[in-house]
């Protein structure tokens, strides 16, 4: 939640960091602002709304020219989305701007010290008072490095800040705690970003920051001109790396929307995910887990904490690991995780799924696993973020950026990355066979064509997702796999199209929530295969003639040659034949599609729907 970026170098600051805003929008979108130093001071320009409502201030208000500056889009947490409250935030002597993503637990007890000492502070975020701050150690100390590194020992909750003072025009200083901040190193240029897609038009090379640290970018030999310490002051170990996706990934490449290209990106983000995971002999070779092997047959229970549609792909994720491995496997949502005292040992496996890396509540039920003393392993798509980090093994899922709010190729990808930890576990444990683990390999290796195929055959979900623009409910159905599949679909649609939208499990239908059928209510049902488990099928089948009967219009989503359920079929989707267990892998895929295009005939905003972020960094 909320971007930030920090530039110094030789470019025009200003274009710079506008350009990294754009990139960085996705993860808020409540205002924006900019400053820069320039001719010995520093300008700022500020607006409540997108990016663009600064666009427009800027060309109506220029600002001076200069090669140093901060930006920031904001997702707002303290003081609603105005201009006052729009970041970044002054000193009352306009020489420090600072901006902030995360929330300052004990700003109104240093609110309170600062008017004290006479301060006037206008907004009503917290992190004014960071600037505030600042511009006290400064007038005292070493300079602005010294002066972040003595306000970030005060501070408490959860911050990244990046700062500029008029009296170090070469100089941007950013810090973190349990927020996420990258440092973009050029030839002659330093950058400080939310996420590497702000420079990736610049460098692709990036320094990954520790928490609790600090960082100073100087003009004056940037390259090594980046310095990085401990809040104390003590230099810090700095590691590198090269980012493997270039800006051309960051862009819409043709495509309306980013969620559309992250739909249709699908199939090969699934391809990716497998790469080089499966050996000459058809086994799987995860050596990259670093879990020794005797840990994992050791290992008692598993446990999966994840948040929104990462939480629906472990939720899948249960399936696969419980019938291939026998271990039991909970499912939990990472927000309430360590409130309930969850039961973990030596012998847990805790499975964190995050595309961002950096889901607040999803690292806090990590930290409370390993403080357990459970063996974390994430699944992640974001290189170097805090996620992976702090857990004992990672392994990378590779859709490439995800911009779209709402996510896709990550929930697909999560899912190819669960099945193969599921499949490793029942490789190392004994309990699959090594010619059953290379045919749900080879059935995997099959998917991402299948879901081409769904992809090219879609049109008449759309046409019909444009029909329904004017429902109010939306019901989902499903059994087995097909119940979180039809969560997912609930949510897609709840988030893009603002409709009421609910995922129910088929069975549970008559316990309660059959009462909200009524005359023509949309009901997508994804139907199990029926070659699977057959009996799933049957019953589902039933389940269909029960709303019919009751009036609902029903949208079911079956595979190619199931003819039982064409007679109570008033919408039929047809989706390859999968195994049971992978179906939800080419089930989502409609699902998304259609809330993409209901969300658009009802004239939202696709990527970046309302009150969202994409990346969740407050509890
Ligand atoms: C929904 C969506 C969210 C995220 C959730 C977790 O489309 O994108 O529900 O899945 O916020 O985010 P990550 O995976 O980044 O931890």
């Amino acid at each position: 939640m909320c971007g930030i970026v920090g530039y110094v170098g030789s470019q025009s600051a200003l274009d710079v960091v506008l350009a990294g805003l754009k990139r960085l929008e996705y993860r808020g979108y409540d205002s924006a602002g900019v400053a820069v130093l320039a001719d010995g001071g520093l300008a700022s320009a500020r607006k409540a709304g997108k990016l663009a409502n600064l666009e427009k201030e800027l060309v109506e208000r220029p600002l001076p020219a200069g090669a140093t500056g901060i930006g920031h889009t904001r997702w707002a947490t303290h003081g609603g989305p105005t201009d006052v409250n729009a970041h970044p935030h002054l000193d009352n002597a306009g020489r420090v701007a600072v901006v902030h993503n995360g929330i300052i637990e004990n700003f109104a007890e240093l609110r309170a010290e600062l008017a004290e000492r006479g301060h006037v502070l206008e907004s009503e975020t917290d992190t004014e008072v960071v600037a505030h701050l600042l511009a006290e150690e400064f007038s005292g100390c070493a300079g602005l490095a010294e002066a972040m590194r003595l306000v970030c020992r005060r501070l408490e909750g959860a911050f990244t800040l990046v700062a500029v003072h008029a009296d170090e025009p070469d100089v941007v200083v950013g810090a973190r705690r349990n927020s996420p901040l990258v440092v973009g190193v050029g030839e002659d240029e330093a950058f400080l970003a939310s996420d590497v897609a702000a420079f990736i038009a610049h460098t692709r090379s990036a320094i990954e920051l520790g928490q609790d640290q600090v960082v100073e970018l100087r003009r004056d030999g940037v390259g090594d001109g980046v310095t990085v310490t401990d809040f104390d002051g003590r230099p810090a170990e700095v590691r590198s790396y090269h980012v493997d996706w270039d800006a051309s990934a960051a862009e819409k490449g043709g495509y309306d929307y980013f969620m559309l290209k992250e739909i249709a990106e699908q199939p090969k983000a699934v391809a990716d995910t497998l790469l080089g995971r499966i050996g000459v002999d058809g086994a799987l070779t995860l050596d990259e887990l670093r879990i020794p092997a005797a840990v994992l047959k050791e290992v008692d229970k598993v446990v999966i904490v994840a948040c929104g549609t990462a939480f629906h792909a472990g939720l899948i994720a249960k399936y696969a690991i419980e019938h291939w491995t026998r271990i039991p496997c909970e499912v939990e949502l990472a927000s309430e995780f360590r409130y309930r005292d969850p039961i973990l040992g030596g012998r847990s496996l805790v499975i964190a799924i995050s595309q961002s890396g950096e889901t607040m509540d999803t690292l806090m039920a990590l930290r409370h696993a390993r403080d357990q003393g459970a063996t974390v392993l994430a699944i992640c798509n974001t290189n170097g973020s805090t996620i992976p980090r702090e857990s004992d093994a990672v392994l990378y899922t590779h859709a490439g950026p995800e911009v779209a709010v709402a996510s896709t190729k990550a929930f697909l990808t999560q899912l190819v990355a669960c099945y193969l930890v599921a499949l490793y576990l029942g490789q190392v444990r004994g309990t699959k066979w090594g010619d059953e683990i290379r045919a749900v390999i080879r059935d995997l290796a099959d998917i991402s064509g299948e879901v081409e195929r769904v992809l090219e055959t879609m049109e008449p979900v759309r046409t019909l997702a444009r029909s329904l623009s004017d429902k109010r409910t939306v019901l989902f159905l499903g059994r087995h796999v097909g119940y979180p599949v039809a969560l997912e679909g609930a949510l897609k649609l709840k988030e893009l199209a603002y409709m009421h939208a609910e995922g129910f499990a088929a069975g549970e239908l008559k316990h309660g929530p059959i009462a909200l059928i009524e005359d023509d209510v949309p009901v997508v049902v994804i139907v199990p295969s029926p070659k699977g488990r057959s009996v799933l099928h049957d019953k589902i089948v039933s389940n269909i003639q029960e709303i019919r009967a009751r009036g609902a219009r029903t949208i079911v989503i079956a595979e190619e040659g199931d003819e039982a359920v064409v007679p109570y079929a008033d919408h039929l989707v047809r989706i390859p034949a999968t195994p049971t267990l992978l179906q939800p892998l080419v089930a989502a895929v409609p699902l998304q599609v259609f809330a993409c295009e209901l969300a658009t005939a009802r004239g939202n905003e696709v990527d970046q729907p309302r009150n969202l972020a994409k990346s969740v960094t407050v509890e």
